[in-house]
This record gives structure tokens, sequence and C-alpha cells, in this order.
């Protein structure tokens, strides 16, 4: 087992059987398991390198320990798993055509009681470095679903797509990840948002004219904007 601290992350290359009754409880499990269904060595997948962590679905025992691991867990691709019956279900429309081979549509099990919920984004609109990497936004939506919880446990992370919406939303972040590719790919997305300097490194007051510090850093840029027109 290694273990890698980025900022606000914890990162974990390890069975997550190994390292989960390590860790404390926390306020959610955001996670995306192997479905079972052979997609990693998908013909249609040809650009990613065929691994075979998605021949099987993780056992009963592995699952529940899974969503113990949290007060609020969400657990993608739960059609596949046998779960409690849950009425709020986080569908993810994938905006595939009618008549295109691949679902049109991913679903997570939560364990949170309310309406089912909808969010759509194309498949298409980002880029993977996973065979089956969910969008940023799609898990940020998740995270606010699942009540804005402080800390967020993935321990199916693959390339640590819920650890960057967690802190881009400044949150913590757990994550474990089994396969060395994965995991590197996941260390090095998550550094990128460390490093990466705030969008906006001030705040507005509630007038919308922005606070002393964000008029102290605009009012150089909107002089050099006023000499050029
Ligand atoms: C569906 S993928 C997650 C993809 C992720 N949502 C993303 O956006 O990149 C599931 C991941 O779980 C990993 N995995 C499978 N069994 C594991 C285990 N027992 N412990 C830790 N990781 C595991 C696989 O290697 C795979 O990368």
């Amino acid at each position: 087992m290694r273990k890698e601290i980025i900022g606000n992350a914890v990162l974990y290359l390890g069975d997550c059987m190994e390292v989960l009754p390590t860790l404390p409880k926390v306020d959610a499990v955001i996670t995306d398991p192997p479905y079972g269904i052979g997609i990693a060595s998908n013909p249609v997948r040809q650009m990613h390198e065929k691994l075979d962590w998605d021949a099987a679905t993780p056992d009963e025992s592995v699952l529940s320990a899974v969503i113990q691991a949290g007060a609020v867990a969400v657990v993608w691709g739960g059609n596949y798993f046998d779960l409690p019956p849950s009425q709020c279900f986080l569908v993810w429309d994938k905006m595939q055509p009618q008549d295109f081979s691949l679902a049109m549509c991913e679903q997570a099990w939560t364990n949170k009681k309310g309406p089912a919920k909808l969010y759509r984004q194309s498949v298409l609109s980002y880029r993977k470095e996973h065979p089956t990497q969910k969008p940023v936004e799609l898990m940020k939506w998740c995270i606010e679903q699942a009540g804005k919880p402080q800390t967020i446990l993935d321990p199916f992370a693959g390339s640590g797509t819920t650890g960057v919406a967690a802190l881009e939303m400044g949150l913590k972040f757990i994550g474990i990840e089994r396969e060395p590719k994965y995991f590197e790919i996941m260390c090095e997305r998550i550094q990128r948002v460390v490093d990466a300097p705030p969008l906006f490194p001030f705040s507005c007051d509630t007038t919308g004219r922005g606070t002393q510090d964000s008029q102290a850093c605009l009012l150089p840029l909107l002089n050099q904007i006023g000499e050029k027109v």
C-alpha cells in the first residue's frame, strides 16, 4: 500500500478492502465501482489499454463495507449491484443518440431519502484518461446532492474525478485505487488542481461591487484596459 498526501487529498494505492478498515467514517462515500461488464476491454474503447479491472463486480461484503464507510453513499452503476431498494437514484443522461450501441444513461444508487434526480451532460464533452472516466461536473453535482459533505471518500477512484471535484469545491478527499497506472493519473490530476491559481482570488460583497481586496486586485487591470480603449 502507498499513501500520498496532496493538498486536501489523501490518496492510497491499494485494495480498498485493506485501506477501508484503517479510515474513520466520512461524511460521504461517492464512488464508481467496476460494473462487471468487461467495459475496459470493449472494442469501442480501443484507445485505452485493456486492463481486466471490470471483469467482475465487487463482492457483497466489499459493497457493504464501502457503503458503511460514509454517512451518505452514492454508488454509480447501482443497477448492477445487489443493493436495497432506493427512492433517490441519481441519473446521468449522457446525451447519446437513440440508436447508439452504448448506454444512454447511467444510474447511481444512494441511501438518501427524496426524489430521483437527473443530470445532463454529453459523454463527449470532456477528455478521458481512464476508459470509464466520469465528468468532473457530474461528480460536483453528486457532492451537492449528498448535502455538501466536508470529506468525501472514493474507494474505486480510478483517475480521481471525484477528488478533482471535491478539491475544486474546497472540500477534503480520500481516494483509493488499485491499478498503479490509474493511481498515477489520479495523483497528477489532483496535483494540477492544487497547483492551479484560484480563478477568482477575491469574493464579492452583497452589493456586487466586490470587497476592498477585490477592488485593489482589479484596479490595475481596469486601468490597463482603460489605457487601451
Ligand atoms: C469505474 S472505475 C472508476 C472511474 C472513475 N470514476 C473515474 O472517473 O476515473 C473503477 C476503478 O476501481 C478500481 N478498483 C477495482 N477494484 C478495486 C479495489 N478492490 N480497490 C481499489 N480500487 C479498485 C479499478 O482499477 C478502476 O480504476
